[in-house]
C-alpha cells in the first residue's frame, strides 16, 4: 500500500513552485524533509513511474520493493514506536543505480508495508552527492538517528540526520555533521570507508564500518571499530580494526553489522560476494573480536543484509535481492525478513518470520507422495505467488528434481538434490550431511520473478531472481530411484500491496 495521504501532502505542500529552483542557494543547510523540494522532486519521479513498475507481471508481490524506480541495500531496520521501520537504497530517477537517497516505509507486522516519504536526499549545497548506507539508533537522549556515508568530491564521511516527529517523517542532517571523519583514524588511512552500523553493548554506542586497508600493497578488507563518547552520538573515537577478513583474496568490506546472539556475536560482511557471517567471541575494552565459526548467509542473488532486534529481542535480517533486468520502471527488492539463531555448533540458521503466515491465502495441497522414476506434476499448486514446503525421506536422495514450469514466460527453474549439495538454479549449496541426515527439507518462496529457499530449518539460504518469471508454476517431482517418500503443502500467497 502507498501512504498516498502523505505522498499527496508532499506533493501539494509545494513541489509545484519548487521544482527546477535550487532553492538551497540561500541558505547554507537545506531544510527538513518535508519542506524539501529535493525530495518533492524525487518522489515526483517515483510516481511518474508507478504505472510502468506496476504493469510488469515479474515484478514480485509479497517481497518488499519501493512504489518505482532503482533499490538496494536495506538501510537502518528500527522497531520504533509500533511500526518496524525500513529504509533503503533508492534512486528515485531511474530503475539503475545512482542518486542514492533513502527511501523508507513502514510495517506493523513485517508483512504489510506502507510506503512513506523518502527520508535522505543528497544535500547538493553542502557538496553531497549520495547517501549511501548505514543504520538507525535510538541515541541515549531519545533522539532517533540515522546514521550513513556522505558522499561527495571528497573523501567519505559519515553523517546523521534526525528525525523531527515521532512519526519518523521528517529528517533534518544533523548540524554538527561531519560526525566522523579521516582525521578520526589518525594516521593510518581507510579506503572505501563507508556503511556505519550502530550498535550498543553494556550501555555503550558502538559503531562498525567497512572499508580496507593498505590499498598500495593489494587491499586487507577491514571492519573498523568506534565508540560514542557523548549521549547526543556526535562524538566518536576510534577503537582500532575490529576485523581482517581471514581470506586474502577479499579485498574490501561492505555493509558490516555486528550484534550479539544467544551467547555470542555474530558479524555480517558483504565483500563483493555472498555475504558471510563470522560468529565469535567481542572484547570491547580490546576492540577485537575472535571468529569462532563462519558461513553464509546466503548462496544466490542477495547482498548488503541489515537487520535490528525487535520488541521480541529477535534479531530479523532483510537482504538486497539483485539481479533483475532494466528498464522496468522498478529494480530491486528485499528479502523476506529472517529471524537469526544459532545452533549448538555455532551455525546461524535463519527463519522466515513467522509473521508471513498471514500471507497464506489459499492451502493448495497437502499430501505425502511416495517417489517413482516417473515425473509427478502438482498440478493443484499451479500459481504465480507460491510457498510449497517439501520434507523428503530418507538420505541420501539422489537427483531429486523439482521444476517450475514458467507459464507464458517460460523457461525452468530447477532445484536438483544431491548427496552433498543442492543445485539451486545453476547456483550450488553444500549440504552439511550431519545436519541433513533425517531428511531434507525445503521451504520454498515463489514471488513472480524470486525465488527465496530455506534448506533445513534455515541452515542454508539461497535466493534467486528467475527473470524469466512471473507466469504461473507448476511444480514437478522427479526422482531417479523408485523409492523415498516426499510430504508436500502448498499454499497460495496474497499479495502484500
Ligand atoms: C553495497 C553498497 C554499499 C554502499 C551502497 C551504495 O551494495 O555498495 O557499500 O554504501 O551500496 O549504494
Amino acid at each position: 500500500m502507498y501512504c498516498w495521504r502523505w505522498f499527496r501532502s508532499f506533493l501539494l505542500c509545494g513541489l509545484l513552485p519548487f521544482v527546477g529552483h535550487a532553492m538551497a542557494s540561500a541558505a547554507e543547510v537545506d531544510p527538513p524533509s518535508a519542506e524539501n523540494p529535493a525530495i518533492q522532486r524525487a518522489m515526483a519521479a517515483v510516481a511518474a513511474a508507478v504505472p510502468q513498475a506496476k504493469a510488469d507481471a515479474r515484478r514480485p508481490q509479497y517481497h518488499f520493493a519501493p512504489p518505482a524506480q532503482w533499490m538496494n541495500d536495506p538501510n537502518g531496520p528500527i522497531f520504533w514506536n509500533g511500526y518496524y521501520h525500513m529504509f533503503y537504497q533508492h534512486n528515485p530517477y531511474g530503475d539503475r543505480w545512482d542518486h542514492m537517497h533513502w527511501g523508507h516505509a513502514r510495517s506493523r507486522d513485517l508483512v504489510r508495508w506502507e510506503h512513506l516519504p523518502i527520508a535522505l536526499w543528497p544535500s547538493e549545497e553542502q557538496g553531497e552527492n549520495h547517501c549511501f548506507s548505514g543504520s538507525a539508533t535510538i541515541a541515549p537522549n531519545g533522539q532517533v538517528m540515522l546514521f550513513y556515508t556522505s558522499i561527495g568530491n571528497r573523501a567519505p564521511e559519515q553523517w546523521a540526520a534526525i528525525s523531527k516527529d515521532q512519526e519518523l517523517l521528517t529528517w533534518e542532517k544533523h548540524p554538527d555533521n561531519p560526525l566522523l571523519a579521516e582525521i578520526h583514524h589518525g594516521g593510518s588511512k581507510v579506503y572505501e570507508w563507508r556503511d556505519p552500523y550502530v550498535f550498543q553493548h553494556e550501555g555503550t554506542r558502538y559503531m562498525v564500518c567497512g572499508g580496507n586497508l593498505n590499498e598500495s600493497k593489494g587491499g586487507q578488507a577491514a571492519v573498523q571499530l568506534y565508540r560514542a563518547e557523548n549521549d547526543a552520538l556526535t562524538e566518536w573515537t576510534h577503537r582500532g580494526v575490529l576485523f581482517i577478513h581471514p581470506d586474502a583474496d577479499v579485498k574490501n568490506i561492505e555493509c558490516p553489522n555486528f550484534f550479539p546472539l544467544q551467547n555470542k556475536w555474530v558479524l555480517i560482511v558483504s565483500a563483493h560476494r555472498n555475504p558471510e557471517y563470522f560468529v565469535g567471541i567481542f572484547d570491547p575494552k580490546q576492540a577485537v573480536f575472535t571468529m569462532e565459526t563462519r558461513g553464509h548467509v546466503d548462496y544466490g542473488d542477495y547482498y548488503a543484509p541489515n537487520g535490528c532486534f525487535d520488541p521480541r529481542q529477535r534479531h530479523v535480517l532483510w537482504g538486497w535481492v539483485r539481479g533483475f533486468d532494466f528498464a522496468q520502471g522498478w529494480n530491486g527488492c528485499l528479502s523476506l525478513p529472517r529471524v537469526l539463531s544459532l545452533n549448538a555448533a555455532g551455525a546461524v540458521l535463519q527463519q522466515p518470520a513467522p509473521e508471513l503466515e498471514a500471507l497464506r491465502m489459499r492451502e493448495l495441497l497437502k499430501k505425502t507422495l511416495t517417489l517413482t522414476a516417473e515425473p509427478i506434476r502438482l498440478e493443484e499448486a499451479r500459481s504465480t505467488q507460491l510457498e510449497l514446503v517439501l520434507s523428503l525421506q530418507p538420505q541420501p536422495l539422489h537427483q531429486l528434481g523439482l521444476t517450475f514450469e514458467a507459464g507464458a514466460a517460460g523457461g525452468a527453474f530447477t532445484i536438483g538434490c544431491f548427496d552433498d549439495h543442492l543445485d539451486v538454479a545453476g547456483t550450488a549449496v553444500p549440504l552439511d550431511r550431519t545436519v541433513s541426515a533425517g531428511g531434507l527439507s525445503l521451504r520454498i518462496f515463489c514471488d513472480r520473478s524470486v525465488i527465496e529457499v530455506y534448506v533445513n530449518e534455515g541452515a542454508r539460504c539461497v535466493t534467486k531472481v528467475f527473470p524469466q518469471g512471473g507466469g504461473l508454476l507448476v511444480p514437478v517431482l522427479s526422482h531417479q530411484a523408485n523409492t523415498g517418500q516426499a510430504s508436500v503443502e502448498a499454499w497460495e500467497l496474497r499479495s502484500i500491496w
